[in-house]
């Protein structure tokens, strides 16, 4: 796909997706087969593809939440400094909880949240990332679930933007800059 200044190199197919998605799920379902409710919390706004995705696989009895934090805005480069801009309508105390991020990178966006989710005593948590580029990471974070290890390029497409575009692209692409 052709941008203004860059252009988006296929990465992970859609059914490559799809595929790998189904397999979590079955993680997913045998870690909590015994739950009488999991709430699964997606971040905003990037997991929203494959939290939509992930859920229709899970045999479970589910409620979906959702959390926001900051962002790059529109920069490629973490912040680093997290804040949270939308919390939880629900309690998650004693419950069990799945946290469903997009991608880890340096990793002080799901270190936060962990920390945050941690002290509200929930049951059981575990925490799926769709993509992680362990090159990039700056804190150590506990990702029990990973769907693809990738190398250190700037991702787009199945809920992942730059500058808010190409969340809509049904795979994921790398965005290569064009020479000016
Ligand atoms: P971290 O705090 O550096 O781990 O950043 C995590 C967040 O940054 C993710 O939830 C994404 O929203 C965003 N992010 C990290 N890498 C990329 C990328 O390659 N493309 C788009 N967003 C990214
Ligand atoms: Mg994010």
């Amino acid at each position: 796909m052709q941008h203004d200044n860059y252009v988006v190199d296929d990465m992970i197919s859609a059914k490559a997706i799809a595929a790998r998605v189904e397999a979590m799920a079955l993680e997913i379902n045998d870690y909590f087969a015994d739950t009488n409710q999991l709430i699964v919390i997606g971040l905003l706004r990037g997991s929203f593809m494959f939290i939509s995705d992930l859920v229709r696989e899970l045999k479970l009895p589910v409620e979906v939440d959702f959390l926001e934090t900051s962002s790059y805005g529109d920069s490629m480069e973490s912040s680093r400094e997290v804040r949270i801009l939308k919390d939880l309508r629900g309690e998650i105390e004693n419950r069990d909880i799945l946290v469903v991020e997009d991608i880890v990178d340096t990793g002080h966006t799901l270190n936060h949240v962990i920390r945050l989710l941690e002290s509200r005593k929930p049951a059981r948590m575990m925490v799926c990332a769709l993509l992680d580029k362990p090159e990039r990471r700056e804190v150590d974070v506990r990702a029990d679930l990973v769907g693809f290890e990738i190398e250190d390029k700037f991702v787009v497409g199945y809920g992942i933007d730059y500058a808010q575009r190409n969340r809509n692209l049904p795979y994921i692409g790398a965005v290569r800059f064009l020479d000016e």
